[in-house]
């Protein structure tokens, strides 16, 4: 691994070891005390953050290294007009590994193409968060045992929560996972991602009621309805609040279930849920550091590499309005492939 960008470009034996890797952390932390020391981090967050980008701060602090970036690009020459391969390349000459938060998709895809050091997402407008995904695992794993064999309710705004599809992603790596995708039809699952569950036999449903599902369930992860992302302010206002899990509704679940959500929380989990045993989300927050210092003991303590040139662009090459490729028109034409059709490398929108 050199980079982390998107969670499918993980193997099932860099995530074991990662996993291991932060098993042991969290066991022994005084034996991490200086993996990282005189290295420096980098946190570029044009995006707010609580979670992610204090958890990175301290992974890196308490492995012995540093930590510098803005948690609010005003305060850089962003604000000047900068582009975002420029800041890259100038910030990947100061630091050992970048941390980047940004509302484009696409966007840690892109710096990485100009980085001599390794680019970590932190998650790319409504795209992709893969170290959230890391937290989730290490919480699924501490607390289960296994992520094989799960029943996994994904709750909220499926279209645009990042959170789900990194972690669809990375549950076709375990066995015999089953969806049950709960949202409103305006905030379905993106189309590419039900062509990956299916390319990869991920059997799963769609439905739009929480309550009848909830005791078919080991995992319910439950998500904000995404404002920020929202076009259509009116849009917003139809479906906020429209999923609430509270103790009662708890009542019916199993009782090993595990109540997960990123963070941060609006009205989807009633606060008389905190005190349930089966509410881990404030665990899970945690657990999240703890994976990132693995990560950080890894992709910060590579060699620097200098890119190969990238061709160059000369406008956007998909129609996603978020996508990376509409602000930095330099960035080369680069196409994939997702179940035999093409799409935007950057941004994973079908061209
Ligand atoms: N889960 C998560 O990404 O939280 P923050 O937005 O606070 O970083």
């Amino acid at each position: 691994m050199r980079h982390l960008i998107d969670f499918g470009d993980l193997s099932r034996q860099e995530w074991d070891e990662l996993y291991a890797r932060a098993d042991q952390i969290m066991n022994h932390p005084e034996a991490y005390l200086d993996t990282c020391h005189g290295k420096v981090s980098c946190n570029l967050f044009y995006e707010p953050s609580t979670r992610t980008n204090f958890s990175f701060q301290t992974a890196m602090l308490r492995l012995g290294g540093s930590v510098f970036g803005f948690a609010d690009p005003k305060s850089s020459s962003v604000a000047k007009g900068e582009s975002l391969k420029d800041t890259i390349k100038m910030v990947s000459g100061y630091a050992d590994v970048i941390v980047m938060r940004t509302p484009w998709e696409g966007a840690a895809k892109a710096a990485s193409l100009y980085s001599d050091v390794p680019v970590i997402n932190a998650g790319d407008g409504g795209h992709m968060h893969p170290t959230q995904t890391t937290a989730d695992l290490t919480t699924i794993t501490r607390l289960r045992g296994s992520v094989d064999g799960l029943s996994v309710g994904l709750c909220g705004d499926l279209k645009n929560g990042r959170t789900v599809h990194s972690l669809i992603k990375a549950l076709a790596k375990f066995k015999d996972i089953r969806f049950f995708l709960i949202a409103p039809r305006e905030l379905a699952i993106p189309e590419y991602l039900r062509q990956f569950m299916r390319e990869h036999d991920m059997p799963f449903v769609e439905v739009t009621g929480l309550e009848p599902v909830i005791p078919q369930l080991d995992v319910l992860y439950m998500t904000r309805i995404q404002r920020e992302r929202f076009i259509d302010p009116l849009e917003y206002e139809r479906n906020k609040g429209i999923y609430v899990l509270t103790r009662a509704k708890l009542a019916r679940a199993r009782e090993n279930l595990l109540v997960m959500h990123p963070l941060p929380r609006v009205d989807e989990i009633a606060v008389d849920v905190d005190d349930d045993p089966r509410a881990v989300y404030f665990q899970q927050a945690r657990f999240g550091m703890f994976a990132r210092m693995s990560l950080l003991a890894d992709l910060a303590n590579q060699p620097r590499l200098t890119p190969a040139p990238v061709e160059i662009g000369h406008g956007p090459i998909c129609h996603n309005p978020n996508c990376i490729t509409q602000t930095e028109h330099y960035l080369p034409p680069l196409v994939k492939n997702n179940s035999g059709v093409d799409c935007c490398a950057f941004c994973d929108a079908p061209l």
